[in-house]
């Protein structure tokens, strides 16, 4: 894992050694990377306990009250409590697990990177990465029972960014520019500009975090999931959140580029990257991805927030 993680210059290019340079030292510099408070850190934990109780839930929940305030706030609007919900473990109940793991994770998250003075627009970014979160649990659930890996590795996987447009601004401007003209994706012009992408950077800055070590992979790879990088796969797993969060990450820039437009359910066979393991069971992936819902749900989710 270390490896695949560690980031070195690739090329003689004396300004992408400058810029790995600088990355790499940002990424010493405990400062530079935002750390997760307590109750987050036990929430990961619990993401990959698949017998979580919700008794757990609510103790962690009642850690941090700003998540605790959040939940209660959640279980109030979806409206269908009988009398006003009182305390944590009766929003907890009403909530349920799944949804409760999901709010957990993105007020943690972006409660993370609120002190973080990027000059990025952290709406239409969160929007991004809460759809693309739920999306990959979706499309994970259509093979396996879902733990929360799922939507915290869709959360993080373009976490990169945040430090690219922050410390490398005038790079980040070409970037942009060079991506619509030579119709490629941010990766692939970040790569060749700096000689490190934000899938690398994100996947460090994981690291750092001590996320989960499966989930610092699928944000590596989620823009080349069929990488030979991480072909050597000893439990056979390894490759599938990175697969998971590709296809998501598509749709969902896919659903940003046709705002305007009425958005219909997809299918996933569209956006499963080929040799994937996706391509082999066709039943998954002729079910139709409810994109509309998931728009809806991720404002709600966000409503308030930001
Ligand atoms: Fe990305
Ligand atoms: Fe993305």
């Amino acid at each position: 894992m270390d490896n695949i993680l560690s980031i070195s210059v690739e090329s003689d290019n004396s300004a992408h050694r400058s810029c790995v340079d600088r990355v790499n030292e940002l990424l010493k510099n405990k400062s530079a990377i935002p750390t997760f408070s307590q109750a987050a850190v036990k929430l990961c934990a619990l993401a990959q306990k698949e017998d979580a109780s919700i008794d757990e839930f609510t103790h962690v929940v009642s850690l941090d009250p700003g998540l605790a305030a959040r939940c209660l706030y959640v279980a109030s609007s979806i409206g269908f409590a009988a009398r006003p919900i009182e305390n944590i473990q009766q929003a907890l109940m009403l909530v349920g697990v799944r949804q409760i793991r999901r709010i957990a994770f993105t007020v943690a998250v972006i409660g993370a990177f609120s002190g973080f003075s990027a000059r990025i627009d952290w709406k239409k970014f969160w929007f991004h990465n809460v759809l693309v979160a739920r999306l990959t649990e979706d499309i994970a659930k259509r093979y396996r029972e879902v733990t929360g890996m799922e939507y915290l590795a869709g959360l993080l996987h373009d976490i990169g960014k945040v430090i690219v447009e922050h410390y490398f601004p005038k790079e980040f401007e070409h970037v942009i520019v060079g991506a619509i003209e030579k119709q490629c994706n941010h990766a692939q012009m970040e790569k060749s500009i700096l000689g490190v992408d934000h899938a690398q950077i994100g996947a460090a800055m994981c690291q750092s975090m001590q996320i989960h070590p499966h989930i610092q992979r699928a944000v590596r790879f989620h823009h080349e999931p069929m990488s030979p990088a991480h072909a050597s796969d000893p439990d056979g797993d390894l490759g599938f959140l990175a697969t998971c969060v590709c296809a998501a990450d598509q749709v969902a820039n896919k659903v940003i580029m046709r705002r305007k437009e009425p958005i219909q359910p997809v299918s996933l066979a569209e956006f499963a990257p080929k040799g994937s393991f996706m391509h082999q069971q066709q039943n998954a992936l002729s079910l139709p991805l409810d994109v509309q819902k998931e728009v809806a749900k991720t404002e709600g989710d966000l409503a308030g927030l930001l």
